[in-house]
């Protein structure tokens, strides 16, 4: 029988890393954010200072990309042994992660590594591509979204609980140009895979989310 697995695709902020993880964690899975490996690539390159115009470079570093992913309550990502989960969620990094993610011969070199996280009991993935690309068999998708304001909104307040200094207007005009970019590409686009559930998040609270997503697996 085939490893179980529930996807949950959707744009940036929309609360889908929480939702996962938290998931993941009630039901004994094992959990992919598949957003951090190509985070990872993107702070490989920056390390590397690699010109993001050099596809034959930026697949050359992506093909070597030595990770290992630790998941407890947060999740621990080491480059080359090295942490580098302190520089994942920086909106630089996020911005490089979408621009290489768009070249499609880096996608297909990342795929095979995102596939390894099936395993038993279960996988819960995160990412824009889980339930119409890299597991397409997956019996529950979920695509979740909520209003750019509100993604915006939310992504402001937890850089300002981190004592980062941040500007709402420029996050709202970084998200949306990510969500474009991210939707627009012709390789793996961000879009609701025809069998997923819609929900916006945007007048949920986390917590009704995780219910939901729960309920769907749950009952079985
Ligand atoms: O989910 P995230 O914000 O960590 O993802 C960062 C970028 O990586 C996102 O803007 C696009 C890319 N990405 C992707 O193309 N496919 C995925 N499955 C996950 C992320």
């Amino acid at each position: 029988m085939a490893i179980p697995v529930l996807t949950i695709d959707g744009p940036s902020g929309a609360g889908k890393g929480t939702v996962s993880r938290k998931v993941a964690k009630n039901l004994g899975w094992n959990y992919l954010d598949s957003g951090s490996i190509y985070r990872s690539l993107a702070i490989a390159l920056l390390q590397k200072n690699a010109d993001l115009t050099d596809e034959d470079k930026i697949l050359e570093i992506a093909r070597t990309l030595d990770l290992a992913f630790e998941c407890n309550d947060e999740l621990t990502v080491r480059l080359t042994g090295v942490d580098i989960t302190a520089q994942l969620g920086t909106e630089a990094t996020g911005n490089v992660a979408s621009i290489v993610a768009a070249i499609p011969e880096v996608r297909q070199v990342l795929l095979q590594k995102q596939k390894d996280f099936r395993q038993l009991p279960g996988l819960v993935a995160d990412g824009r591509d889980m339930g119409t690309v890299v597991f397409p068999d997956a019996e529950i998708k979920v695509f979740l979204t909520a209003s750019a304001d509100e993604r915006a909104k939310r992504r402001y307040k937890q850089l300002i609980e981190k004592g980062i200094d941040a500007n709402i207007l420029q996050i709202t005009r970084e998200i949306e140009e990510r969500d474009c970019r991210d939707r627009e590409r012709k390789t793996a686009p961000l879009v609701q895979a025809e069998n997923a559930l819609y929900i916006d998040s945007s007048a949920m609270t986390i917590n009704d989310v995780i219910a939901q997503v729960l309920s769907l697996v749950l009952p079985r």
